[in-house]
Formats: C-alpha cells, sequence, structure tokens
C-alpha cells in the first residue's frame, strides 16, 4: 500500500452542495475535524488546504499518493455523514497500484462522489 494524503477544503461553505452557509464554524471546518476525529490507518494522512475551485461541490477532498499516482477529487460531501467513508475510500486508493481503484473494487462514495481524477504527473 502506498502512501495516500486526503487533502480537505476547509473553506467550503457547502454541504452536500446544498446552499452556501453563511455562519462558522463553515462545512469545510467541521469537515476537517470529522476526519481528524477518524482513527487514520497505517499509510493515510491528512492535511488541510483552502479552496479547490470547486466551491458550488462542497465539501470537498482529493485524494493523492504521489506524482505516479491519479488524484481524485470527491465533493458534495457532508460532514456528519461522509468522513470515514473519505477514510474507507483512500484505504481503496492506498492499495491500487497507480490510484486507479478498479470500478468493482471501489466504495460506493468514490463512485457517486468523484469530480474528476487527474492524472500523474510522471
Ligand atoms: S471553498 Fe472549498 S472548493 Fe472552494
Amino acid at each position: 500500500m502506498s502512501e495516500t494524503t486526503i487533502t480537505v477544503c476547509n473553506t467550503c461553505r457547502r454541504v452536500a452542495a446544498g446552499a452556501p452557509e453563511t455562519e462558522a464554524p463553515w462545512p469545510g471546518e467541521r469537515m476537517a475535524e470529522a476526519l481528524a476525529a477518524v482513527d487514520l490507518p497505517e499509510g493515510v494522512r491528512l492535511r488541510e488546504a483552502s479552496c479547490f475551485s470547486a466551491c458550488s461541490r462542497g465539501c470537498v477532498v482529493a485524494l493523492s499518493g504521489g506524482t505516479d499516482h491519479w488524484t481524485y477529487v470527491l465533493g458534495n460531501l457532508d460532514p456528519a455523514a461522509d468522513a470515514a467513508r473519505v477514510v474507507t475510500a483512500a484505504v481503496a486508493y492506498g492499495k491500487s497500484a497507480d490510484g486507479v481503484v478498479p470500478w468493482n473494487e471501489a466504495p460506493a462514495i468514490l463512485r457517486t462522489r468523484t469530480i474528476t481524477r487527474v492524472p500523474p504527473q510522471e
């Protein structure tokens, strides 16, 4: 299993692509807190970043695994329901050779919430 990074947008203002919220704590902050509360398996790390320019699809996270791996961007996430599912997706991602998780092995959240998949740099 390769090292997998979950990067969470901590400035998203929408939950599951609903209307933007107008008061902090922002959904992105709540998503970051929910992910930080999950006991991450070995080989999975969490980091935060601000705005992936997918604001209308918030909450948003990315799964990455190095320059030879595809990167997935997932959206329409709910901090209250999806943190553990994102970690499950990260584990499946980490088991893949190049970041592409076969469809029949992909957790539902990867099949239903992927906004885009970006090719490796190398
Ligand atoms: S604020 Fe989260 S993608 Fe823009």
